[in-house]
């Protein structure tokens, strides 16, 4: 089968969006023709209040405008409830455990949490202490909602992701891991190109192999004109994170992987740039790139609502 040929099934039931390594293929397809339906909808004015007074706390250890806004913006637009809490904020910040916390919530009549945070372990943490759908909005090793939007975007454009080519440039970090893992399992060939020391950890790449469907390869390399070749989206990130502290020889580095006019032009030629934003322009991409014609950036951002309503809307449903 592939993703056109498959009809949505409501089989996504009592789980959390914790990383995609728990997804099935069909899982990730399930997610993403729900988005697909729910923009459409959004898009003919169609009214869709799938989660009428359910209310989603949203937990923020770090910065953030189109995980928040999608966020806050899609529950409402599902007839829900958002509650913002950072944690510069809440007791959380202060020390108190996140096993209280999530407890607290739970007797609060929450029904979800999204949060984004330093390590993926307090996810696992709030997950295993509560009975509510918790859902990552980044970690520093996973990013999958962005995933999912970016998934969406790459189908926008080519009208399938069997077979088609995704190449990353930056280091084995968030949003490395969880593209190789949601690529691979929707049979896309994905290509991670980093320096050496800045590749991502084996056991995910590992895991994402195991997971690859039809075939799709998950490659890693320094070698830039190996990784750009083929390429049908081409993908970068900050060469700082959120929480990373600058570093020259870093810097130094990654320099050469910047996506600049000159690096499309080796890619295919109906390629599309992407990119998860925030960027610094003149780091790991070029104005000139970010502007061009073949920047999905902005339908890419946009898609984060859509997806994040489908996740929402598939987890937190009764
Ligand atoms: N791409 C992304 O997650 O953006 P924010 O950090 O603005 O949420
Ligand atoms: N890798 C970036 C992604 C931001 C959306 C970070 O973690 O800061």
């Amino acid at each position: 089968m592939t993703f056109n040929e498959y009809k949505p099934s409501g089989r996504i039931k009592n789980k959390h969006m914790l990383t995609l390594m728990d997804y099935s293929t069909e899982e990730i397809w399930e997610i993403l023709k729900c988005a697909i339906d729910l923009k459409k909808k959004q898009y003919a004015k169609e009214p869709h209040p799938y989660l009428i007074r359910k209310t989603l706390a949203m937990i923020f250890a770090k910065s953030s405008t189109r995980t928040r806004i999608s966020f806050e913006q899609g529950i409402r637009q599902l007839g829900g409830v958002p509650i913002f809490l950072s944690t510069a904020d809440i007791q959380l910040g202060r020390g108190e455990p996140i096993r209280d916390t999530v407890r607290v919530l739970e007797r609060m009549n929450i029904d979800g949490i999204m949060i984004r945070t330093f390590k993926q372990s307090d996810l696992e943490e709030l997950a295993r202490w509560g009975h509510i759908p918790v859902i990552n909005g980044l970690t520093d090793d996973f990013h999958p909602c962005q995933v999912l939007a970016d998934l969406l975007t790459v189908y926008e454009k080519f009208g399938r992701l069997e077979g088609l080519k995704l190449t990353f440039f930056g280091e084995g970090f968030n949003m490395a891991n969880s593209l190789m893992l949601g690529c691979a399992k929707v049979g896309m060939n994905v290509c991670i190109c980093a320096p050496k020391g800045f590749q991502p950890d084996p056991k995910i790449v590992e895991a994402a192999r195991r997971g690859a469907f039809a075939e799709a390869q998950v490659t890693v390399t320094d070698d830039i004109d190996e990784a750009i070749a083929g390429a049908d989206a081409v993908y970068t990130d900050v060469f700082f994170s959120m929480g990373q502290e600058k570093d020259p020889v870093k810097e130094a580095a990654m320099m050469p992987m910047q996506v600049n006019a000159a690096m499309m032009k080796k890619a295919n030629p109906d390629a599309i740039f992407l990119h998860c934003l925030p960027a610094h322009r003149g780091e790991e991409v070029t104005d000139e790139v970010m502007e061009g014609p073949q920047s999905w950036i902005f339908q890419e951002a946009e898609n984060r609502l859509h997806a994040q309503k489908a996740v929402m809307y598939l987890l937190m449903k009764d």
